[in-house]
Protein backbone atom coordinates (compact mmCIF):
# COMPACT_ATOMS: atom_id res chain seq x y z
CA UNK A 1 0.00 0.00 0.00
CA UNK A 2 1.18 3.01 -1.15
CA UNK A 3 1.75 5.99 1.63
CA UNK A 4 -1.09 8.96 0.66
CA UNK A 5 0.46 12.02 0.66
CA UNK A 6 -1.26 13.69 3.61
CA UNK A 7 1.00 16.67 5.00
CA UNK A 8 -2.00 17.97 7.34
CA UNK A 9 -4.50 16.27 9.64
CA UNK A 10 -6.56 19.41 10.27
CA UNK A 11 -9.13 20.09 7.35
CA UNK A 12 -10.54 23.03 8.22
CA UNK A 13 -8.64 25.68 10.04
CA UNK A 14 -9.85 27.84 12.99
CA UNK A 15 -9.46 31.53 11.66
CA UNK A 16 -8.13 34.48 13.86
CA UNK A 17 -11.26 36.46 15.97
CA UNK A 18 -9.01 39.41 17.45
CA UNK A 19 -5.48 40.38 17.98
CA UNK A 20 -4.98 41.73 21.34
CA UNK A 21 -1.64 43.07 22.07
CA UNK A 22 -0.79 42.87 25.56
CA UNK A 23 -0.06 45.28 28.74
CA UNK A 24 2.92 46.26 29.94
CA UNK A 25 3.04 46.57 33.60
CA UNK A 26 4.93 45.33 36.32
CA UNK A 27 4.34 42.64 39.53
CA UNK A 28 6.28 41.27 42.19
CA UNK A 29 8.80 43.75 43.59
CA UNK A 30 8.84 45.33 40.38
CA UNK A 31 9.45 42.75 37.44
CA UNK A 32 8.61 44.21 34.37
CA UNK A 33 6.79 41.90 31.85
CA UNK A 34 4.01 42.17 29.56
CA UNK A 35 0.18 41.03 30.67
CA UNK A 36 -0.61 39.04 27.54
CA UNK A 37 -4.21 37.60 29.07
CA UNK A 38 -5.51 40.12 30.64
CA UNK A 39 -8.59 40.14 33.40
CA UNK A 40 -11.45 41.41 30.84
CA UNK A 41 -10.10 37.51 28.67
CA UNK A 42 -10.69 35.53 31.39
CA UNK A 43 -14.28 34.55 30.44
CA UNK A 44 -13.41 34.52 26.38
CA UNK A 45 -10.26 32.41 26.91
CA UNK A 46 -11.29 29.74 30.32
CA UNK A 47 -10.19 27.86 31.40
CA UNK A 48 -6.97 30.13 31.26
CA UNK A 49 -6.72 33.46 33.47
CA UNK A 50 -3.90 34.97 32.82
CA UNK A 51 -0.79 35.11 30.88
CA UNK A 52 2.18 36.82 31.33
CA UNK A 53 5.18 37.50 29.29
CA UNK A 54 8.56 38.75 30.84
CA UNK A 55 11.95 39.31 29.17
CA UNK A 56 14.80 41.47 29.21
CA UNK A 57 18.78 42.03 29.24
CA UNK A 58 18.54 44.49 31.79
CA UNK A 59 18.85 43.13 35.33
CA UNK A 60 16.89 46.14 36.93
CA UNK A 61 14.22 44.80 35.11
CA UNK A 62 14.08 41.35 37.08
CA UNK A 63 15.99 41.25 39.71
CA UNK A 64 13.51 41.90 42.32
CA UNK A 65 12.12 38.68 41.92
CA UNK A 66 8.53 37.94 43.45
CA UNK A 67 9.25 37.45 46.80
CA UNK A 68 6.97 35.52 49.38
CA UNK A 69 2.96 36.08 48.23
CA UNK A 70 0.38 33.10 48.42
CA UNK A 71 -1.74 31.41 45.97
CA UNK A 72 -5.40 29.73 46.02
CA UNK A 73 -7.52 28.19 43.24
CA UNK A 74 -5.99 27.44 40.19
CA UNK A 75 -2.77 26.08 38.97
CA UNK A 76 0.44 28.22 37.33
CA UNK A 77 2.61 26.76 34.86
CA UNK A 78 5.74 28.97 34.34
CA UNK A 79 7.91 27.94 31.35
CA UNK A 80 11.76 29.74 31.66
CA UNK A 81 13.58 30.28 28.22
CA UNK A 82 16.69 31.75 29.33
CA UNK A 83 17.49 32.65 32.80
CA UNK A 84 17.62 31.06 36.31
CA UNK A 85 14.43 31.79 38.68
CA UNK A 86 14.55 30.01 42.19
CA UNK A 87 11.34 28.91 43.73
CA UNK A 88 10.59 28.03 47.45
CA UNK A 89 7.49 27.04 48.87
CA UNK A 90 5.46 27.00 52.47
CA UNK A 91 5.15 23.11 51.71
CA UNK A 92 8.97 22.72 52.61
CA UNK A 93 9.69 22.42 48.29
CA UNK A 94 12.71 24.40 46.33
CA UNK A 95 13.45 24.06 43.07
CA UNK A 96 15.53 25.64 40.42
CA UNK A 97 13.82 26.77 37.05
CA UNK A 98 16.12 27.22 34.09
CA UNK A 99 17.02 27.57 30.24
CA UNK A 100 13.78 25.83 29.02
CA UNK A 101 12.29 24.14 32.13
CA UNK A 102 8.82 24.30 33.05
CA UNK A 103 7.21 24.27 36.76
CA UNK A 104 4.27 23.06 37.06
CA UNK A 105 2.24 24.33 40.56
CA UNK A 106 -1.54 23.53 41.35
CA UNK A 107 -1.84 26.02 44.14
CA UNK A 108 -4.92 24.14 45.31
CA UNK A 109 -6.06 25.48 48.62
CA UNK A 110 -3.13 27.35 49.38
CA UNK A 111 0.64 28.04 48.52
CA UNK A 112 2.91 30.29 49.82
CA UNK A 113 5.46 30.86 47.86
CA UNK A 114 8.49 33.18 46.17
CA UNK A 115 9.67 33.18 42.88
CA UNK A 116 12.89 34.95 42.51
CA UNK A 117 15.90 35.85 40.02
CA UNK A 118 18.99 34.26 40.55
CA UNK A 119 21.38 35.59 38.20
CA UNK A 120 22.15 39.51 38.56
CA UNK A 121 23.14 39.91 34.43
CA UNK A 122 22.08 38.22 31.28
CA UNK A 123 18.92 37.94 29.85
CA UNK A 124 15.90 36.49 31.51
CA UNK A 125 12.81 35.53 29.37
CA UNK A 126 9.94 33.17 29.97
CA UNK A 127 6.06 33.03 30.58
CA UNK A 128 3.75 32.35 33.43
CA UNK A 129 0.32 30.91 32.38
CA UNK A 130 -2.32 30.66 34.97
CA UNK A 131 -4.88 27.47 34.28
CA UNK A 132 -7.75 27.31 36.01
CA UNK A 133 -9.00 24.82 38.23
CA UNK A 134 -12.19 23.03 38.66
CA UNK A 135 -14.69 24.64 41.33
CA UNK A 136 -14.49 21.16 42.93
CA UNK A 137 -10.50 20.56 42.82
CA UNK A 138 -9.85 24.41 44.17
CA UNK A 139 -9.26 23.21 47.90
CA UNK A 140 -7.34 20.32 46.47
CA UNK A 141 -3.68 19.94 48.53
CA UNK A 142 -0.91 21.72 46.42
CA UNK A 143 1.50 20.10 44.75
CA UNK A 144 4.14 21.45 42.20
CA UNK A 145 6.66 19.57 39.19
CA UNK A 146 9.81 20.79 38.09
CA UNK A 147 10.21 19.41 34.42
CA UNK A 148 14.03 20.00 32.97
CA UNK A 149 14.06 21.16 29.46
CA UNK A 150 15.41 17.34 29.11
CA UNK A 151 13.12 15.66 30.23
CA UNK A 152 10.17 17.58 28.06
CA UNK A 153 8.52 15.96 25.49
CA UNK A 154 9.36 17.10 21.64
CA UNK A 155 9.68 15.88 18.68
CA UNK A 156 10.37 17.53 15.28
CA UNK A 157 8.10 17.35 12.02
CA UNK A 158 8.80 16.43 8.71
CA UNK A 159 8.27 19.96 7.76
CA UNK A 160 11.16 20.87 9.65
CA UNK A 161 8.89 22.21 13.04
CA UNK A 162 10.60 21.85 16.62
CA UNK A 163 7.59 21.10 19.15
CA UNK A 164 7.72 21.34 22.39
CA UNK A 165 4.57 19.16 24.30
CA UNK A 166 4.32 21.14 27.87
CA UNK A 167 0.84 19.68 28.20
CA UNK A 168 -1.82 17.84 26.22
CA UNK A 169 -1.17 15.64 23.27
CA UNK A 170 0.46 16.42 19.31
CA UNK A 171 0.53 14.57 16.41
CA UNK A 172 1.27 11.46 19.01
CA UNK A 173 3.19 13.20 21.63
CA UNK A 174 1.81 13.02 25.42
CA UNK A 175 3.06 16.06 26.95
CA UNK A 176 4.59 16.11 30.25
CA UNK A 177 1.00 17.13 32.18
CA UNK A 178 -2.45 16.27 31.63
CA UNK A 179 -5.94 17.27 33.23
CA UNK A 180 -8.59 15.87 33.14
CA UNK A 181 -11.33 18.18 33.31
CA UNK A 182 -9.90 21.27 31.03
CA UNK A 183 -7.58 19.25 28.74
CA UNK A 184 -4.68 21.71 28.40
CA UNK A 185 -3.01 22.03 25.42
CA UNK A 186 0.49 24.35 25.71
CA UNK A 187 3.27 23.79 22.81
CA UNK A 188 6.39 25.45 22.46
CA UNK A 189 6.16 25.66 18.39
CA UNK A 190 10.01 26.56 16.62
CA UNK A 191 9.12 27.00 12.57
CA UNK A 192 11.89 27.97 10.38
CA UNK A 193 10.69 30.85 7.55
CA UNK A 194 7.73 29.25 5.59
CA UNK A 195 6.98 26.05 7.36
CA UNK A 196 3.77 25.08 7.58
CA UNK A 197 2.23 23.36 11.19
CA UNK A 198 -1.36 22.12 12.00
CA UNK A 199 -2.86 20.99 15.64
CA UNK A 200 -5.90 18.79 16.08
CA UNK A 201 -8.25 21.24 18.55
CA UNK A 202 -11.85 20.35 19.19
CA UNK A 203 -14.17 23.09 18.12
CA UNK A 204 -15.28 23.78 22.27
CA UNK A 205 -12.24 24.39 23.37
CA UNK A 206 -10.51 27.56 23.55
CA UNK A 207 -7.49 28.77 22.10
CA UNK A 208 -4.82 31.22 21.32
CA UNK A 209 -1.29 31.77 20.00
CA UNK A 210 1.20 34.06 21.18
CA UNK A 211 4.11 34.91 18.97
CA UNK A 212 7.20 35.80 20.56
CA UNK A 213 9.51 35.41 17.51
CA UNK A 214 9.33 36.19 13.93
CA UNK A 215 5.40 36.53 12.52
CA UNK A 216 3.25 33.59 11.29
CA UNK A 217 0.12 33.48 9.13
CA UNK A 218 -3.06 32.22 10.50
CA UNK A 219 -5.95 29.64 8.55
CA UNK A 220 -5.73 28.59 5.14
CA UNK A 221 -7.79 30.67 3.36
CA UNK A 222 -7.77 34.86 4.71
CA UNK A 223 -4.99 33.50 6.51
CA UNK A 224 -3.96 36.55 8.85
CA UNK A 225 -0.82 37.51 10.63
CA UNK A 226 0.61 38.01 13.94
CA UNK A 227 3.87 39.24 14.71
CA UNK A 228 5.67 38.73 17.33
CA UNK A 229 4.68 40.41 20.77
CA UNK A 230 0.75 39.53 19.68
CA UNK A 231 -1.76 37.48 20.71
CA UNK A 232 -4.03 35.86 18.17
CA UNK A 233 -7.52 34.89 19.71
CA UNK A 234 -8.19 31.68 17.15
CA UNK A 235 -12.85 31.25 16.98
CA UNK A 236 -14.33 28.52 17.80
CA UNK A 237 -15.52 27.73 14.36
CA UNK A 238 -17.89 24.87 14.73
CA UNK A 239 -16.76 23.39 11.28
CA UNK A 240 -13.36 23.77 12.36
CA UNK A 241 -11.26 20.88 13.82
CA UNK A 242 -8.08 22.79 14.31
CA UNK A 243 -5.51 25.29 13.73
CA UNK A 244 -3.05 25.57 10.46
CA UNK A 245 -0.13 28.10 11.00
CA UNK A 246 2.72 29.21 8.45
CA UNK A 247 5.72 30.78 9.63
CA UNK A 248 6.57 34.55 7.48
CA UNK A 249 9.66 34.47 9.05
CA UNK A 250 11.77 32.58 11.46
CA UNK A 251 9.43 31.77 14.44
CA UNK A 252 8.54 30.74 17.63
CA UNK A 253 5.05 30.29 19.28
CA UNK A 254 3.04 29.45 21.94
CA UNK A 255 -0.09 27.37 21.28
CA UNK A 256 -2.69 27.13 23.89
CA UNK A 257 -5.97 25.66 24.26
CA UNK A 258 -8.17 24.05 27.15
CA UNK A 259 -11.82 23.05 28.08
CA UNK A 260 -13.61 26.04 29.28
CA UNK A 261 -14.88 25.05 32.78
CA UNK A 262 -17.84 27.61 32.41
CA UNK A 263 -17.95 28.48 36.11
CA UNK A 264 -18.19 31.95 38.02
CA UNK A 265 -14.73 33.09 37.94
CA UNK A 266 -14.45 35.48 41.09
CA UNK A 267 -10.51 36.65 41.43
CA UNK A 268 -8.65 39.27 44.24
CA UNK A 269 -5.18 39.22 42.91
CA UNK A 270 -3.34 35.76 43.80
CA UNK A 271 -7.05 34.03 44.70
CA UNK A 272 -9.23 32.95 42.27
CA UNK A 273 -12.80 31.11 43.47
CA UNK A 274 -16.21 30.66 42.09
CA UNK A 275 -17.82 33.20 44.82
CA UNK A 276 -17.33 36.26 47.12
CA UNK A 277 -17.48 34.49 49.79
CA UNK A 278 -14.63 31.79 48.99
CA UNK A 279 -12.30 34.74 48.18
CA UNK A 280 -13.20 36.15 51.84
CA UNK A 281 -12.47 32.72 52.71
CA UNK A 282 -9.33 32.53 51.23
CA UNK A 283 -8.06 36.53 52.58
CA UNK A 284 -9.04 35.19 56.24
CA UNK A 285 -7.38 31.95 56.16
CA UNK A 286 -4.51 33.78 54.55
CA UNK A 287 -4.23 36.60 57.45
CA UNK A 288 -4.89 33.72 60.41
CA UNK A 289 -2.10 31.50 58.92
CA UNK A 290 -4.63 29.10 57.97
CA UNK A 291 -4.12 29.29 54.10
CA UNK A 292 -1.00 26.82 53.19
CA UNK A 293 -1.18 25.19 56.86
FE1 LIG B 1 3.39 33.00 42.39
Amino acid sequence: MNTVDKPYNVQQSRSLERLVTGIPTSDGAGVKLTRVLTHDLQRRLDPFLMLDAFGSDSADDYIAGFPSHPHRGFETVTYMIAGRMRHRDSAGHEGLLENGGVQWMTAGRGIIHSEMPEQEEGSMEGFQLWLNLPAGEKMRPAWYRDIKAGELPHYRSEAGADVTVIAGSSHGTAGAVSRAQTEPLYLDIALPSGVRFDQVLPPGHNAFLYVYRGALDVGTTDARRVAAGRMGILANDPAADGVVVQAFSDTRVLLIAGRPLGEPIVQYGPFVMNTREEIEQALNDYRTGRLAA
